[in-house]
């Protein structure tokens, strides 16, 4: 038995990577990866629950795994891997289906929000907590980080695991939990501080900072950063000071400094227009190391695709194995 934890992250190939994706995911996935066992998936299967444009969702899908291993993941410490190369992701869903009752699936908010916004509402998008609950219990994952919009899916894992646990009366699986980190869990929009910096919403001017951006564009998304009408530089809860807090977060989850010791660096700031590109300056000078990497990763295709074959070996080498028992268990056929 392994007594290390196995942890398992996921992260959609969907939209342009932004800041909020890495101080709130991957730069915390970087800083504990030699400490336990862990899985990092390209959910691509996840993305296909909303339209896409088959090309660029090929073409992002090879830029996040290029990203990821920039930002530090390291394919000798961990096993990165694209979900789609390793079919028991698939199988294991269908297999979880039949014993989910469909009522667990409407209870998800993110299903509710997101079937509102739509005139026709895919099979998937329903059936997307299924899937992502076999990501995570084909490995027997303990932990799972995630930000607070994905804890209730976390919890479905944890239901539907229990569900199979009881049903063939075994502890067949792990049952995962889900692990909020605590600095640096949610940047939030540059222009609307009350919302969380999203990828949905890249297209809004001034809202998100893409890793790949240009620094100017950075720059100016920073400046025109929605802040208050006051002058304190001070960490926050009155939701006038989100603004001011939400950059201040970004700074503290970038130096991973206290927070007297983040305001005690912006006591000599010149107002919020300091504030702001000091900020900036931190976030583009963080990126420009990690977008030099990612394109001499992205230089070499080939070399790319080998890393995230090995990757899929690796991960096959759990998953298929674990489906093969599970398949057992509820009587079906294994082939000879
Ligand atoms: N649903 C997650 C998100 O959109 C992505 C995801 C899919 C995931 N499978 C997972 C996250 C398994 C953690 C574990 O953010």
């Amino acid at each position: 038995m392994n007594e290390k934890r196995v942890v398992f992250s996921g992260i959609q190939p969907s939209g342009d990577f932004t800041l909020g994706n890495y101080l709130g995911a991957v730069q915390n996935w970087v800083r504990d990866q030699a400490e336990k066992i862990n899985y990092f998936c390209i959910v691509d299967l996840h993305t296909l629950t909303v339209p896409q444009d088959p090309v660029q969702l090929r073409e992002r899908t090879r830029s996040l795994a290029a990203i990821l291993l920039a930002a530090g993941i390291d394919p000798d410490k961990c096993t990165l891997f694209i979900q789609s190369h390793v079919t028991a992701h698939a199988e294991a869903s269908w297999l979880l289906n039949c014993i989910t009752p469909l009522g667990w699936l409407y209870r998800m908010t993110q299903f509710k929000d997101k079937s509102q916004k739509q005139e026709s509402v895919l099979t998937g998008l329903l059936d997307y907590p299924v899937l992502m609950a076999g990501d995570i219990i084909l490995y027997d994952a303990h932990e799972v980080p995630v930000g607070d919009d994905q804890k209730q899916h976390v919890e479905l894992a944890r239901d539907i695991a229990q569900r199979f646990n009881h049903l063939y009366e075994q502890p067949f699986f792990v049952v995962p939990e889900p692990f909020i980190p605590k600095v640096g869990a949610r940047v939030m929009g540059l222009d609307n501080p009350s919302n969380k910096m999203s990828k949905s919403f890249a297209h809004i001017r001034g809202h998100a900072v893409g890793l790949l951006d240009d620094p100017k564009e950075i720059m100016r998304s920073f400046k025109r950063a929605k802040t208050d009408s006051g002058n304190d530089i001070i960490f926050s809860d009155e939701p006038e000071k989100a603004g001011v807090n939400n950059l201040l977060g970004i700074y503290r989850s970038i130096t991973q400094k206290t927070k007297e010791a983040v305001e005690a660096d912006f006591a000599d700031a010149r107002g919020y227009g300091d504030l702001k590109v000091r900020v900036g300056e931190l976030v583009i000078e963080t990126f420009a190391p990690i977008k030099a990497r990612y394109e001499s990763i992205m230089a070499d295709p080939a070399e790319l695709d080998k890393l995230l074959a090995r990757g899929a070996d690796q991960a096959r080498q759990v998953a298929q194995p674990k489906l093969d028992q599970m398949k057992e268990i509820m009587g079906l056929v294994l082939p000879r």
